[in-house]
């Protein structure tokens, strides 16, 4: 685990970068912590760091956000914040994980109830106060032993 601060939204910007940059497809990213701790704008850092090049907006509405990135990479980008049961977009997440070129970024997991893959990594945002936040980072599966080493 790796636990950083970053004091501007620029700067976590910029960790999602590094993120996104060693990412190579069939990848797992849940996005947890506070109502505006960051996690889509981190989602905007991972996306560039992927190579998208088009701007990444919080699909708190659309709950389903689709990018392209470098390599025929997909970046499929959910807020499950307002999901409700029996919603179908959970059983389109489950079918999309299927597709091992992709990279999902998943915010708001635990409104899900569907059991997510293990090999996958956490980012958990906390606000500190209005520009400072606490990230963690974590990581599961043999996939990513070596991923934290130098971020
Ligand atoms: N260090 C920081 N890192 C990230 N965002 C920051 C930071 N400092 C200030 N901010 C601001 O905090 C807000 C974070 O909002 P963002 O939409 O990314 O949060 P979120 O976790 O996706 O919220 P939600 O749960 O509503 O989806 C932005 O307005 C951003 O400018
Ligand atoms: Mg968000």
């Amino acid at each position: 685990m790796r636990i950083l601060r970053t004091e501007s939204e620029e700067e976590t910007i910029n960790l999602g970068k590094k993120i996104g940059a060693k990412l190579g497809g069939g990848d797992l990213l849940l996005l947890k912590g506070d109502l505006g701790g960051g996690k889509t704008t981190i989602s905007k850092g991972i996306a560039a760091g992927l190579g998208a090049k088009e701007e990444v907006t919080s699909p708190t509405f659309t709950i389903e956000q689709i990018y392209k990135g470098k390599n025929d990479i997909c970046i499929f980008h959910y807020d499950f914040y307002r999901l409700s049961a029996g919603d179908i977009t959970e059983f389109e997440l489950l079918e999309n994980l299927k597709n091992d070129k992709a990279v999902f970024l998943v915010e708001w997991p635990e409104n899900l109830e569907a059991d997510l893959p293990h090999e996958r990594i956490e980012i958990i945002l906390t606000f500190i106060n209005k520009t400072v936040r606490e990230i963690q980072i974590k990581t599961f599966g043999a996939k990513y032993k070596n991923f934290l080493e130098d971020i």
